[in-house]
């Protein structure tokens, strides 16, 4: 079965609870909230009131992406706000299996996520204190960036590491992902899809953009 989730990074500020209700409403399967800290990248977003706060108004999966430096000075407020699942990125992490490691104690999902220029090797020792990889598919820091081709084949070489070393890890996607690169996404491995501005935008309503997204992956 293929997930998807929304971003709110893409959702009207003003009525966030409610946009996030509405996608949750025309089915995805979680709601992913993009914590920065203009440091880590360029942008500032989210802090652990907005998790706290989102968790009281969605009940699917609330999945907290930290682009931020030393991640594990926060994993705790992060948890106690109500993430069901907590990534991290490689690049941003000294020790990167203690981090993981400590997310699962706080009885949350641990995610691992790579940016684009990050090769795979880097995560060939975190495949036992991982619940889930995130291959970024845009930079990280902005909604609406065009989808970077050339991950298709890391998420095809990353599912084959997965599958010769026996690890049943999902692979989940972020940025870039509408009716056209979702199908391709999922035909090489993914099987979470995180999504923006393809759900969140003045084209069309969220339930529609919601409808053909899950449409553009049914087989
Ligand atoms: C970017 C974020 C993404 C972003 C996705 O750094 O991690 O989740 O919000 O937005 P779209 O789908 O518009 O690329």
């Amino acid at each position: 079965m293929i997930a998807i989730e929304a971003s709110v990074l893409s959702a009207d500020f003003l009525r966030l609870g409610e946009q996030a209700r509405e996608a949750e409403a025309a089915g995805v399967d979680g709601i992913q909230v993009d914590v920065m800290d203009g440091r880590f990248v360029p942008n500032i977003t989210f802090g652990q009131g907005i998790v706290r706060a989102l968790r009281g108004a969605v009940h699917g999966v609330l999945d907290v992406h930290l682009m931020i430096v030393e991640p594990e000075l926060c994993l705790k407020e992060f948890a106690e706000a109500g993430a069901d699942r907590i990534f991290v990125h490689q690049e941003a992490c000294k020790h990167p299996h203690r981090v993981l490691q400590s997310i699962r104690e706080f009885g949350v999902e641990a995610g691992i996520t790579i940016n684009p220029g990050t090769p795979l090797s880097v995560l060939e020792e975190l495949f036992d204190v991982t619940d889930i990889i995130q291959v970024m598919t845009v930079k990280p820091g902005y909604g609406g960036q065009a989808f970077i081709q050339s991950q298709l084949d890391k998420m095809r070489r990353l599912k084959e590491m997965l599958e010769q070393g026996g690890f049943e890890i999902p692979i989940a996607v972020d940025g870039g992902i509408d009716t056209n690169t979702a199908p391709l996404a999922v035909s090489a491995g993914a099987t979470v899809l995180i999504a923006g501005s393809s759900i969140y935008n003045d084209r069309a309503p969220v339930d529609q953009n919601v409808a053909a997204l899950r449409e553009s992956v049914e087989i």
